[in-house]
């Protein structure tokens, strides 16, 4: 069994596999709940000097994820330092504090949770999208504790830049992506939007924002030398090995560890262990960095032949056929064959990536 072990900035992880601050840290019995799941260590939902008043409904589960407006912990700072805290620390994992959000408010906070703090994780979600801001209260963290200060950053379109800024002012390590908007969803019994903050606005996490969460870490990881968390659309173990590959040393799960309860680290840890082991990978180390390294080394795959099929997994479902752009894909029942038109492929590797047996792959 390959090793999930791993070790960001002298945290020590069992598996790399942690919730994200929301709902599935919520508090200290959430969290209890997520270490008796299975996570490799626990991040804390953010918390800011005053508790979040937050608008309701505030979740929705919509195609592709999710729309939220929660904003920060609604319960006030005081019950995290009397109880919260206590009961994650209980459960012997890295605790990594969240906490929001300006440098006035950090300066007041960081001081207070820091006995309860392995690391601090500050969320830049409410900070705006200018640098200065968020290096701000990057240095109040830094001057109030002496724990690792892990950035979380929403997915701003200069991310390199923010990336690099924030390792030259000392930032010991990138925590990315928030959920992207503003979002709308509508109710179409009400005509209203299923949000209910004031412009019915949301912010979309899940499955859906995967692609975009993998694109940041992966800029990142080109550019600054300090570890990142990816987090951003995890929904099972491959979805971990893409992000180490993209140059994520941990992960947090958010969106479907609301969905599937806290059992589901465990779920996705094994789910990753069996990939490792599939491809003869030792440890999930193995493979930070993997498309960073090739894509320096190869640079992108350029294809020249059209798929080539491996009948023996082919089950002729026809899922191929039918949304080829190209018309290059037939199917001959009697015969039990697929086949594909070189004249009329455009090799967009839509087949392949469609086919969910691994019969197509793309030569070359
Ligand atoms: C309901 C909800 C509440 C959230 N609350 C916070 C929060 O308090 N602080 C924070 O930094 N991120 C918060 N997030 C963002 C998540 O931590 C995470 O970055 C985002 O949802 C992407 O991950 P996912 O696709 O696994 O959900 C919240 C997300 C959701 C869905």
């Amino acid at each position: 069994m390959a090793s999930l072990k791993v070790c960001v900035c002298g945290l020590e992880f069992a598996n790399p596999i942690l919730p994200a601050a929301g709902p599935p840290s919520k508090d200290g019995a959430m969290l209890q709940a997520a270490a008796r799941g299975g996570a490799g260590g626990l991040v804390t939902k953010t918390i800011s000097v005053d508790p979040a008043d937050v608008p309701r409904p505030c979740i929705a589960e919509i195609r592709g994820g999710m729309l939220n407006t929660e904003l920060w912990s609604e319960l006030p700072k005081e019950q995290w330092l009397a109880t919260e805290y206590d009961l994650a620390r209980s459960t012997g994992l890295p605790v990594i504090v969240g906490l929001g959000y300006t440098a006035k408010q950090i300066a007041e906070v960081a001081r207070l949770v820091r006995p309860w703090a392995d690391a601090l994780e500050l969320s830049t979600h409410y900070v705006g999208n200018s640098i200065q801001p968020i290096i701000d209260a990057l240095h109040a963290a830094k001057d109030a504790v002496d724990v690792p200060v892990f950035m979380k950053l929403s997915p701003h379109p200069n991310i390199q830049e923010i990336a690099l800024a924030l390792e030259e002012a000392g930032a010991d390590g990138l925590v990315m992506i928030n959920s992207f908007g503003p979002c709308l969803g509508i109710d179409l019994e009400t005509g209203l939007p299923l949000m209910g903050s004031s412009n019915g606005f949301g912010w979309l996490s899940g499955a859906a924002i995967k692609p975009l969460a993998l694109r940041c870490v992966y800029d990142a990881a080109r550019v600054v030398k300090i570890p990142i968390f990816g987090v951003g659309g995890i929904v099972n173990g491959r979805d971990v090995a893409e992000m180490f590959m993209a140059g994520a040393s941990a992960v947090q799960v958010c969106t479907e560890a609301i969905l599937r309860g806290p059992t589901v680290y465990a779920k996705i840890a094994g789910e990753l262990n069996k990939f490792l082991d599939s491809h003869g990978y030792k440890s999930v180390e193995e493979i930070r960095g993997l498309t960073v390294r090739l894509m320096k080394e190869r640079g992108a795959p350029k294809p020249t032949h059209a798929p080539v099929v491996k009948m023996e997994k082919c089950t002729l479902c026809g899922q191929c056929e039918v949304s080829c752009p190209y018309g290059a894909i037939g199917i001959d029942k009697p015969g039990k064959m697929l086949h594909i038109d070189e004249t009329l492929c455009f090799i967009c590797g839509l087949c392949v990536t469609r086919c969910k047996l691994d019969a197509l792959s793309l030569p070359g």
